[in-house]
């Protein structure tokens, strides 16, 4: 796949079949997704690939609670259950995302990614406010890594609601001290026919020249 062609068009799938997902397509794209860069080059990323059923379910368990605290917190379950918004547009992905929420055991691979703290520099950790690099050394690589599935043709789905259980996805897992729950990958066939774009911000809104919203001129 062109390379411009799967970053403007890798969606998140909220719809999967059932087949199992290729066991040599997900490992292709994982090796792929290692060359992202990272602080100091230390590569913190760490994956658990799940398919077991019964693990599937613990984590769909694991990651309902915090979907629900999630969609109270911002209006979204008032707003699904309001019948006047039924044929809201608007509502599709939210819908999406609640059917995809209670389904989430029957999509057929579950990667569950890690950062291991030791490797990680968090240069804004004295800011006066909540850090942002403190992630950037792992999503470059879920960024890669979601690329590298749709290249594969497989649908993914990129979630962090299974977090703020990381404790206890980290006794399911066997995971050992001094990693963090970075994100939660759901990988499959995907059921909807591929979006032809998505819809994102125009590039004059976000890409500024020489001063903060100075526009962005075609030359320098
Ligand atoms: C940091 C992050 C967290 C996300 N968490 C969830 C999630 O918990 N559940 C979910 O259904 N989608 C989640 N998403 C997917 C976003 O909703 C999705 O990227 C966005 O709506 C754009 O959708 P599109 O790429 O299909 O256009 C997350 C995406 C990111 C980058």
């Amino acid at each position: 796949m062109e390379l411009y062609e799967a970053i403007r068009c890798a969606p998140t799938t909220r719809h999967f079949g059932a087949e199992p997902v290729p066991r040599a397509a997900v490992i292709r794209a994982l090796d792929a997704a290692r060359f992202a860069p990272s602080g100091g080059n230390r590569q913190p990323w760490r994956v658990i690939v799940v398919e077991d059923q019964e693990t599937r379910r613990s984590l769909r368990d694991l990651y309902q609670p915090h979907w629900r605290t999630y969609m109270e917190a911002t209006g979204g379950a008032a707003a699904l259950a309001d019948p006047s918004l039924a044929a809201d547009r608007r509502l599709r992905a939210l819908r999406a995302a609640d059917q995809f929420a209670a389904a989430l055991d029957r999509i057929p691979l579950h990667l569950v990614v890690w950062a291991e703290l030791s490797s990680i520099a968090i240069v804004d950790r004295g800011l006066d406010r909540p850090s942002i690099v403190g992630g950037a050394s792992i999503y470059p690589f879920v960024q890669n890594l979601l690329l590298g599935l749709r290249a594969e043709g497989l649908g993914a789905a990129l979630t962090t609601l299974l977090a703020p259980a990381e404790a206890a996805v980290k006794e399911l897992l066997g995971v050992p001290d001094g990693l963090a729950l970075a994100a939660y990958v759901l990988v499959g066939q995907r059921a909807d026919p591929w979006p032809q774009r998505l819809w994102r911000r125009p590039l004059a809104e976000v890409a500024f020249a020489e001063r903060y919203g100075a526009p962005l001129g075609p030359d320098g």
